[in-house]
């Protein structure tokens, strides 16, 4: 090795001298570098300190004054650590080439473009000059990567942390992004995952998905969270909203915010972008518009009211049509079965089509009958709650309508409210009224209205 250097400099300081001849009596150092020889070694932006001074002789021994050879003044891995003793703090890990001592890997012993005495002119062209560039491929590349300034997060010499970092996890990245950890602080709801690293969403370098994510929008979060994952790949009926365009982020913040569940936005706001109008879904058929449920001149169902969809839709997707969490009858009549309206009596009492005898249970009664029961609770023709009452918003109290789709038909229902009770001429039999407190007796047959 000592002597492949010692010829290799022959050669090179052979090469540098064209024009004149070699020397052969002793040159004084400060007669080396001159116009005519040797004239890049002082070439630099910066000029090493003994270079500078002339003090070739600190690291090139005269070997012959005839033959004007040169050796190394000593073993190539003390060339530097001879005058230099580098700060390498206790329990780091080496750069590998400094185990090896290559301290010439990255530094020019002459002098180089900045005080560093780098080979290379920018961070990226040195870590480049042994490293395969690391974005390679990649459609996104991080702002400071971009920039070349690999050394704002690596040590080139040594460090405590893994992979030379200057910090580890989410130290290091908010050392640049202060801005959004100082937002956090404010924020009611932090995303769990981003307290810890931010590596689990974000690569460091760069990526192929916008924002520099580690993944697609919609399988990025979905990793962490598998009951979504199941709904999202697994569900009958998907809803396309989950996986397009920012996926999950479409209506969750992936950092932090000051609403329930990491909702970007109130539900009712994110789903109405969308749902004001009617949607065609991905199999073709349109989704009609429920601008009811912002209609300020509607009463509201309970949940809706508060802005909540989630009770009754599994919004990442369902087994169940129209995205519902249990059953619902899709029909006007249904045979009864307490099953197929799970979806209701996830929240009200079953009891309300359990019982004939009301006893107070229900609004709806005729004295104790209860009028619930007695429509819906039946083998044939039972009618689902549809027939009378509609989900999100009405004009009608007690989400009553004032009609209800018949095939094409919009039969009307014509129900009107009393103290004790009410009445409808529907389409489906003549004006029927109930009173709780003086029951009407149906088995006497309305005289009919003289003209
Ligand atoms: C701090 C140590 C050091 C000092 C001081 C130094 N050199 Fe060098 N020089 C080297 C090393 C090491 C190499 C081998 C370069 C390599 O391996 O990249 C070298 C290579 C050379 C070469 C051959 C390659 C080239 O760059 O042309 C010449 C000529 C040379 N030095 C001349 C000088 C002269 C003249 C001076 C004084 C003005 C000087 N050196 C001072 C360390 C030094
Ligand atoms: C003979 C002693 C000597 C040797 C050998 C030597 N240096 Fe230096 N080096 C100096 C002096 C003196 C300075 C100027 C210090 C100053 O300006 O404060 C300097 C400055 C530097 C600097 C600028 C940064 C700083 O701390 O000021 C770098 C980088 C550097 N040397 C790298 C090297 C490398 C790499 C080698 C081996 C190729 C090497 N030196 C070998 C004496 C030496
Ligand atoms: C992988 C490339 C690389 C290698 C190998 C390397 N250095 Fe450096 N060195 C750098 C970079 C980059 C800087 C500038 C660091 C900065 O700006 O934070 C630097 C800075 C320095 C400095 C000046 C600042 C300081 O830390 O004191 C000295 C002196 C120095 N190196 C000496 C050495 C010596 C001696 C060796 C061999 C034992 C060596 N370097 C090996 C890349 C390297
Ligand atoms: C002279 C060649 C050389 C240069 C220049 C160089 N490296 Fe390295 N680096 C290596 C070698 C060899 C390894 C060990 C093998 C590997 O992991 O690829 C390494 C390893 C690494 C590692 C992995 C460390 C670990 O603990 O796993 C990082 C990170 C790294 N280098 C960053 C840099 C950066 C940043 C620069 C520019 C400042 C740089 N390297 C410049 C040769 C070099
Ligand atoms: C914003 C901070 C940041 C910047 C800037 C940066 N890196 Fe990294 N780098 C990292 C992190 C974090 C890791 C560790 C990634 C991991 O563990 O998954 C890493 C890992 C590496 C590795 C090791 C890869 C491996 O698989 O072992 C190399 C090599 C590397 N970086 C080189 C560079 C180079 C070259 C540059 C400049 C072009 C650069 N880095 C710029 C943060 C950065
Ligand atoms: C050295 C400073 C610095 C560090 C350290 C840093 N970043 Fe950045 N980051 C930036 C800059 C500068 C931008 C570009 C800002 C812009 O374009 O508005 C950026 C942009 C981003 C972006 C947005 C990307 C885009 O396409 O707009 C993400 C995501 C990001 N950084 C994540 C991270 C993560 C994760 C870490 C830690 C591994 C980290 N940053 C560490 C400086 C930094
Ligand atoms: C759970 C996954 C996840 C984690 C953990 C995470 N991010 Fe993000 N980050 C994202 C996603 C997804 C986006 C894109 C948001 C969008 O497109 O609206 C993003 C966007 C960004 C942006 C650019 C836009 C903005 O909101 O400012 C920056 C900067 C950023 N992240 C930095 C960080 C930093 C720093 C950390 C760690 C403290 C971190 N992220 C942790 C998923 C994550
Ligand atoms: C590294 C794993 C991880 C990744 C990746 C991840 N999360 Fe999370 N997420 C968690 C953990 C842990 C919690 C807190 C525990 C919990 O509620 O399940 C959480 C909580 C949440 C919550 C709040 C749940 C609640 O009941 O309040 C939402 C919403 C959420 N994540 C959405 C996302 C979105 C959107 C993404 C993609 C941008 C994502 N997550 C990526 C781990 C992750
Ligand atoms: C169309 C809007 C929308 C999209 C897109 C969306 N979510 Fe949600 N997410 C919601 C709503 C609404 C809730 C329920 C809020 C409530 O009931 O309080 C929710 C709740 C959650 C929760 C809390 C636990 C739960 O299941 O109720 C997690 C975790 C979650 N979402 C993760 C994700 C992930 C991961 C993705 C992407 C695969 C995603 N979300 C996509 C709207 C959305
Ligand atoms: C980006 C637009 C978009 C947003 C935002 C959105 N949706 Fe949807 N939604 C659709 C589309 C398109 C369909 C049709 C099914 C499909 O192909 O995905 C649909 C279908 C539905 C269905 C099923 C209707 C059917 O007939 O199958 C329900 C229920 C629903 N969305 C509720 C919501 C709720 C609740 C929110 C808010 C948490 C929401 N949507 C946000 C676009 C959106
Ligand atoms: C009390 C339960 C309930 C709540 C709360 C609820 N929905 Fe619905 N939603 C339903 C039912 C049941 C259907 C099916 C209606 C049908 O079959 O006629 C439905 C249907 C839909 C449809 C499809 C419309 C169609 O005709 O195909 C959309 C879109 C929708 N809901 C959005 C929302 C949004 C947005 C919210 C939150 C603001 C919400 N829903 C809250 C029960 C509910
Ligand atoms: C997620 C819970 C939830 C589900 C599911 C639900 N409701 Fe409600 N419902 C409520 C709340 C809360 C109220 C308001 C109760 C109050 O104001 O006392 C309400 C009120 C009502 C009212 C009016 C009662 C009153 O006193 O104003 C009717 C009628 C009604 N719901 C019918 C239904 C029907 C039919 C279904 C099934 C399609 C259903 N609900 C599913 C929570 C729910
Ligand atoms: C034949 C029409 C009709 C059907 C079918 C019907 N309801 Fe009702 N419901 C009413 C009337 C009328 C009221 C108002 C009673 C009053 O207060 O005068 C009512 C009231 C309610 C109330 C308010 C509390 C109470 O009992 O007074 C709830 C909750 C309710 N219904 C749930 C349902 C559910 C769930 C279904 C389906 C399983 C259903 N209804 C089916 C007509 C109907």
């Amino acid at each position: 090795m000592k002597h492949f250097v010692a010829v290799s400099l022959v050669v090179v300081l052979t090469s540098i001298c064209l024009g004149v001849d070699k020397p052969t009596t002793e040159i004084k150092p400060d007669g080396c570098v001159t116009a005519e020889c040797h004239a890049n070694v002082k070439n630099h932006n910066v000029v090493h300190g003994p270079v500078n001074v002339n003090a070739c002789d600190a690291c090139h021994t005269l070997v012959d004054v005839q033959t004007h050879t040169y050796k190394p003044a000593r073993e190539p891995a003390d060339t530097c650590t001879f005058c230099h003793v580098i700060d390498i703090p206790e329990g780091s890990k080496l750069h590998e080439p400094l185990v090896a001592r290559d301290c010439t890997g990255c530094h020019d012993p002459h002098g180089g473009f900045d005080r560093n005495s780098l080979k290379q002119p920018t961070m990226n062209e040195l870590c480049s000059s042994c490293h395969q560039d690391v974005t390679a491929n990649m459609q996104y590349i991080h702002g400071p990567v971009a920039a070349g300034a690999c050394g704002m997060c690596h040590e080139a010499h040594a460090s405590a942390n893994p992979k030379l970092l200057v910090e580890t996890g989410r130290d290091l990245c908010i050392t640049c992004h202060t801005e959004m950890d100082e937002q956090l602080l404010t924020v009611a709801f932090v995303h769990e995952p981003v307290l810890d690293d931010c590596l689990s969403c974000h690569d460091a370098h760069g990526s192929n998905f916008p924002m520099i994510v580690n993944d697609a929008p919609g399988t990025l979060c979905a990793s962490c969270h598998e009951e979504v994952k199941q709904a999202v790949t697994e569900a009958k009926h998907q809803h396309s909203a989950v996986m397009q365009d920012k996926g999950c982020v479409n209506c969750h913040t992936p950092h932090g915010g000051d609403l329930a569940t990491l909702m970007k936005d109130t539900p009712v706001d994110i789903c109405m972008t969308c749902h004001n109008n009617p949607v065609t879904a991905s199999d073709g058929r349109t989704v009609a518009a429920v601008s009811e449920i912002t209609d300020p001149a509607l009463v509201k169902h309970g949940p809706v009211s508060e802005g909540s969809c989630g009770g009754c839709h599994n919004v990442h997707g369902s087994d169940y049509v129209k995205l519902l969490t249990d059953e619902y009858p899709a029909t006007f009549y249904q045979a009864f079965d307490i099953d197929s309206y799970k979806l209701c009596f996830q929240c009200h009492e079953q009891q309300l089509v359990l019982t004939p005898n009301a006893q107070g249970l229900t609004g709806f009664r005729n004295g104790d009958t209860n009028m619930h029961y007695l429509h819906v609770n039946k083998d044939t023709r039972g009618r689902s709650c549809r027939a009378c009452h509609s989900v999100h918003a009405s004009t009608l109290a007690l989400h009553l309508r004032e009609t209800v789709p018949y095939g094409k038909w919009e039969l009307p229902i014509n129900y009107q409210q009393t103290d004790t009770g009410g009445s409808c001429t529907p389409g489906c039999h003549q004006r029927k009224a109930y009173d709780r407190d003086a029951p009407v007796d149906y088995n006497v047959i309305p005289k009919k209205a003289t003209p």
